[in-house]
C-alpha cells in the first residue's frame, strides 16, 4: 500500500472552533478520520500531522522528498509568504497537492498568492473539508497512472 503524507500548517488544529463560518464544523480529529477513511478507500496508507511549527515541517517535507512519498499539503498562512517551505517543496520526489478548505481567490488580497502553488502539482481549494478527499483521489490517480507508465 502507498503511503501519502497528509500535512497541515498553523492553525489548523484548531478546526471546528477557528471561525466555523469559514473552515466549518469539522474538527482536526473528523478531518483525520475522513482522510484516512478515504485512504482506504484508495488502498492509500494516509498518515495526518499538524504543527505550527515552520521547522517542522520543513522536516516533515525533507523527509517525504529522501522517502519519495506523495504529499497533500494544507500550508495554512505558511502559504502565503514562506519563501522557505516553497524551496523545501521544490525538492519534491513525488507528487504534491496544495489544498485549502476556503477559497482564497474569495477571500483577503493577501491570500491571494501562494508561494507554493508553483511547485505543486496541483491546487485544490474551496469544497471545505472534501478538498482534503478530492486531493488523496487526485495522488491515487497520478500513482496509479506512474505505476501503469513503469510497467509500459
Ligand atoms: C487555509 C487558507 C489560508 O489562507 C489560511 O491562512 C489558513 C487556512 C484554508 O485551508 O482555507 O490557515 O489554508
Amino acid at each position: 500500500m502507498n503511503r501519502v503524507l497528509v500535512l497541515n500548517g498553523p492553525n489548523l488544529r484548531r478546526l471546528g472552533t477557528r471561525e466555523p463560518d469559514v473552515y466549518g464544523a469539522a474538527t482536526f480529529d473528523d478531518l483525520v478520520a475522513l482522510c484516512r477513511d478515504a485512504g482506504r478507500g484508495l488502498d492509500l496508507s494516509v498518515e495526518v500531522r499538524q504543527t505550527d511549527d515552520e521547522a517542522e515541517m520543513l522536516r516533515w517535507v525533507h523527509e517525504a522528498a529522501d522517502e519519495r512519498l506523495p504529499v497533500v499539503l494544507n500550508p495554512a498562512a505558511f502559504t502565503h509568504y514562506s519563501y522557505a517551505l516553497r524551496d523545501a517543496l521544490a525538492q519534491r520526489t513525488a507528487p504534491l497537492v496544495e489544498v485549502h478548505i476556503s477559497n482564497p481567490a474569495a477571500r483577503e488580497e493577501f491570500r491571494h498568492n501562494s508561494v507554493v502553488a508553483g511547485v505543486a502539482t496541483g491546487t485544490i481549494a474551496g469544497f471545505g473539508t472534501m478538498s482534503y478527499v478530492l486531493a488523496l483521489q487526485a495522488v491515487a490517480e497520478l500513482l496509479a497512472e506512474e505505476s501503469a507508465a513503469a510497467g509500459r
